[in-house]
């Protein structure tokens, strides 16, 4: 049976525009990253393992020290030979910790988890663009390029990779480090190691408190930093136009806000981060001098006790070390819980465009193939791109297969809309839209709108060669099909002109080219994929008057036997098509032959006597 997950009626679906449906709160390894961590994950648990055996190397060297003291230096009545054999031992096994336990360890796990972290990214930005990719026009209207660009390479995908970073790599040595180091001296002196549990527990309150008020300036950096990145990307996009206005003073001007807006949030949030630091800092002084009262208390009042119970230098020395050993892993969980902040501000935006739901879904379960030669129905179909503002009203229209048909009328009549439908760019909001009685949201939209050629208003040329233009929707075409696609487009008369003819490069959005070569490039692209439905957006727009009619005669020579959809720029231009449809505010108004509008009194005659403006 065919599914679809679609609803009928325009408000559930305008309701999920866009996007900001209030994010589901998932967890920030567990559900976002996992899926993409899960593939290496005994990787990943071998990196961490790795990383936890480094944080007890680096408990045990700062141990050392303590051995030396009690042991070798302070020993009575030891041997002198003894005494030096200690000393050679204690030194071999300090280095072999240093060397195996810390260098080598800690580089295979670090080796381990890059290799994991930038599989895991690069399969969370391929995710995200496929996902960015799939969705519909409308997302695509209320997003910039720029703004979507940085998700995947500025900071909110970087702020998750590096608390992930730190997560993997930093907290299991860490946490280790602090908890073998309070057991090694708890086994002492339970007090004193309480004193040092104390002064960590301090820190760690501080932190709690932090965390909260840092996130809301991560969160408000980030969203500035991706607006602007938006916004610059477009003033560099339209840097011709910039010129044209003369607006080089005022995009600078602009630039330079924008750029300042992100400055002061950076400013604002490096400063409050940094005051939070010094909090912590203060709270580690004020403990650190009870650590130093209660060692020396400690040292005092056992001096006289018997040699078991007496406090030795060594562990005076190993408590007051410990604890600056311990600061280098508490800063580290203070900093985890400052990119941890970052992160989640990162995760909100990205998960809310990974959430959102395309208003033109893909047929679930059963796809259709389309039917490639079958008549175009719209049935009642109704159509608002925004809510409250109709653009098309219950439009029926039954397109036989292999009719030529013009769409006429003003300017924001809705021409260009039908075939936006038509595409299945949008959904109609209610009734539907047919070929040969299927349903085209039962179609999957690539394969889909495989099956046309289109011409739209504005086509895009890619930076490249005018060649791989060219194939794109046919990249199996043959040198001889290019040409007859070029000659038929009058293309080939400026390609044969150019210094490397097909393989010549194009400027970015073909702005080596002219309007009238743009258009006629994007005219021999459609008819290169020879596909079984056209349509031609006010295609041939750009072109004087008489290229144009030479133009349109040969593509209406060329479309012959397909179904073709002609948005005129001109009316003398579609004199020819077998049928005009003339639309008005979203309805249409007449339809028939040319020879029948023109004899017709109604907006068909006002336009043909330039009563009425018409595209
Ligand atoms: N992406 C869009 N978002 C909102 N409104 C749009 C969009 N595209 C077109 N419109 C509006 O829809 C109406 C019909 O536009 P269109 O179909 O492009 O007219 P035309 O007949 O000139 O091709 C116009 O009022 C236009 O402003
Ligand atoms: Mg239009």
């Amino acid at each position: 049976m065919v599914q679809n997950n679609n609803s009928n009626g325009p408000g559930r679906r305008m309701a999920r525009v866009g996007t900001a449906t209030a994010p589901a709160r998932r967890r920030l390894i567990g559900g976002f990253l996992w899926p993409h961590l899960r593939r290496y994950r005994w990787l990943l648990l071998g990196a961490a393992s790795l990383n936890a055996l480094h944080g007890l190397a680096v408990t045990s060297q700062t141990m050392l020290p303590r051995y030396l003291i009690d042991d070798v230096l302070l020993a009575r009545g030891v041997p002198e030979g003894q005494r030096w054999r200690r000393l050679l031992a204690l030194l071999g096994l300090y280095l072999v910790i240093a060397l195996v336990g810390r260098m080598l360890v800690w580089h295979v796990s670090y080796r381990l988890f890059t290799y994991v972290r930038e599989q895991s990214i690069l399969s969370l930005r391929t995710n995200f663009f496929r996902h960015v990719n799939h969705l519909c026009r409308r997302f695509h209207a209320g997003h910039q390029s720029g703004e979507l660009y940085s998700y995947l390479f500025g900071t909110p995908l970087s702020a998750v990779q590096n608390y992930f970073q730190q997560v993997a790599m930093l907290a299991p040595g860490a946490i280790l480090t602090l908890v073998s180091t309070l057991l090694w001296v708890g086994s002492w002196d339970w007090l004193l190691s309480g004193v040092l549990l104390l002064s960590a527990s301090a820190t760690t309150l501080v932190l709690a408190g932090a965390q909260k008020r840092i996130r809301p300036l991560w969160e408000d950096f980030q969203s500035t930093e991706s607006a602007v990145t938006g916004y610059v990307a477009e003033l560099l996009r339209a840097s011709r136009d910039v010129k044209l206005y003369a607006m080089e003073q005022k995009a600078v001007a602009d630039f330079a806000d924008r750029a300042g807006q992100i400055g002061r949030k950076i400013y604002e949030r490096d400063i409050r981060s940094h005051l939070e630091w010094m909090k912590n800092e203060g709270v580690n002084y004020a403990c650190f001098a009870l650590l130093c009262l209660a060692v020396a208390w400690r040292y005092l009042t056992t001096a006289a006790s018997p040699s078991a119970a007496r406090m030795t230098i060594g562990q005076v020395q190993a408590y007051l070390t410990a604890f600056l050993v311990l600061q280098g892993p508490l800063n580290l969980l203070f900093d985890l819980a400052t990119l941890r902040s970052g992160a989640l501000a990162g995760m909100e935006r990205i998960g809310a465009v990974l959430d959102t739901v395309s208003t033109t879904p893909e047929p679930v379960g059963y796809e259709a193939p389309l039917p490639t030669a079958g008549s175009i129905v719209f049935h009642d179909v109704t159509f608002a791109y925004e809510p409250g503002r109709p653009v098309l009203h219950t439009i029926n229209l039954t397109i036989p297969y292999g009719q030529r048909v013009a769409l006429v009328g003003p300017s924001g009549a809705g021409k260009s809309t039908i075939t936006q439908l038509l595409l299945r760019f949008y959904d109609p909001d209610s009734g539907a839209i047919r070929i040969d009685g299927l349903d085209i949201r039962h179609c999957r939209g690539p394969d889909y709108r495989h099956h046309f050629g289109v011409v739209p208003q504005d086509p895009f040329i890619f930076r490249t060669t005018i060649r791989e233009n060219l194939c794109l929707a046919n990249p199996a075409a043959s040198a001889a099909e290019i040409r007859r696609a070029c000659e038929l487009a009058y293309a080939w008369e400026f390609i044969r002109e150019l210094p490397a003819g097909l393989d010549t490069l194009v400027g970015e959005g073909g702005s080596t080219l002219s309007g009238g070569q743009r258009q006629r490039l994007a005219l021999a692209r459609a008819l290169l994929a020879n596909p079984g439905y056209f349509i031609f957006d006010e295609a041939t727009s750009a072109l004087d008057t008489l290229s144009e009619r030479l133009v349109q005669s040969a593509v209406e020579r060329a479309v012959v036997g397909r179904t073709a959809l002609m948005i005129a720029h001109r009316i003398s231009t579609v004199r020819h098509c077998d049928r005009i449809v003339v639309l008005r505010e979203g309805r249409i108004v007449q339809d028939g032959s040319y020879e029948q509008l023109v004899r017709e009194k109604g907006l068909f005659h006002d336009l043909v006597h330039g009563q009425v403006r018409e595209g």
